[in-house]
């Protein structure tokens, strides 16, 4: 039996119940092929880092700095690009110095940019809280996504876990779940039925699919 397995560094910014979901799946045997070798947060007081910490994952808090505005009040876009770099460098060099092969965006808010995106081709997985193409790209996040979904009026949603490219939530999707939508869902509870009944199984195992592939391509 193949003993090795692919390090997998966590990046998330809230509660962290996929990156519970992805302990859980290690400890249960659902994921095989991969460790969780390193858990970053952008938000030092994500719930998330607890859940690292419980499980004796090293953990890191990496922020990006505050941009300035320029005289007419707007977010200076040379500072925003030089804070953008140095928040994706830091991140960079924890993937370094714990040996990530592969990246898994678990509730990760925080944007990263193409030359980031560019040095982990087809090595970043994120998870998007929808059945893509509908109700994903730019500005569809956390409860928007719900919210979008409702107000649409569709039947079905789900959850999607894909490639990350320079495209937002634009890149391959590795496997997907659908999810009824009930009579008087709110975004809220609607959000709450996607987590239990797609993103948390779907998740694990879009990591253990990956990580299998990756170590038979290495063979
Ligand atoms: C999930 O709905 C995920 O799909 C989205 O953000 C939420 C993160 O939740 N991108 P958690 O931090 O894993 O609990």
């Amino acid at each position: 039996m193949n003993e090795r397995k692919i390090k997998t560094a966590v990046l998330i910014s809230g509660g962290g119940t996929n990156l519970q979901a992805l302990i859980d799946a290690q400890k249960s045997g659902i994921i095989k092929h991969a460790e969780i070798c390193a858990v970053i947060s952008n938000r030092a007081d994500a719930y998330g880092l607890e859940r690292a910490e419980k499980a004796g994952i090293p953990h890191y808090v990496v922020e990006k700095e505050k941009t300035v505005k320029d005289p007419s009040g707007k977010p200076d876009e040379n500072d925003s690009r030089i804070k953008q770099a140095d928040f994706e460098r830091k991140i960079v060099e924890i993937l370094k110095s714990s040996g990530a092969e592969l990246i898994v965006l678990a509730g990760f808010l925080a944007i990263l940019s193409e030359d980031f995106t560019r040095l982990y081709p087809e090595r970043i997985i994120n998870i998007h809280p929808s059945l893509i193409p509908s109700f994903c790209g730019k500005g569809y996040y956390g409860l928007k996504v719900h919210e979008a979904a409702l107000s649409y009026g569709v039947k079905v949603t789900g959850a999607t876990v894909h490639f990350v490219n320079e495209i937002p939530d634009g890149g391959k999707i590795i496997l997907q779940k659908a999810v009824y939508i009930k009579e008087g869902d709110t975004p809220e509870i609607l959000q709450k039925r996607v987590m239990e009944e797609a993103e948390w199984e779907l998740l694990p195992k879009a990591l253990e699919l990956v990580s299998e592939k990756m170590l038979k391509k290495s063979v």
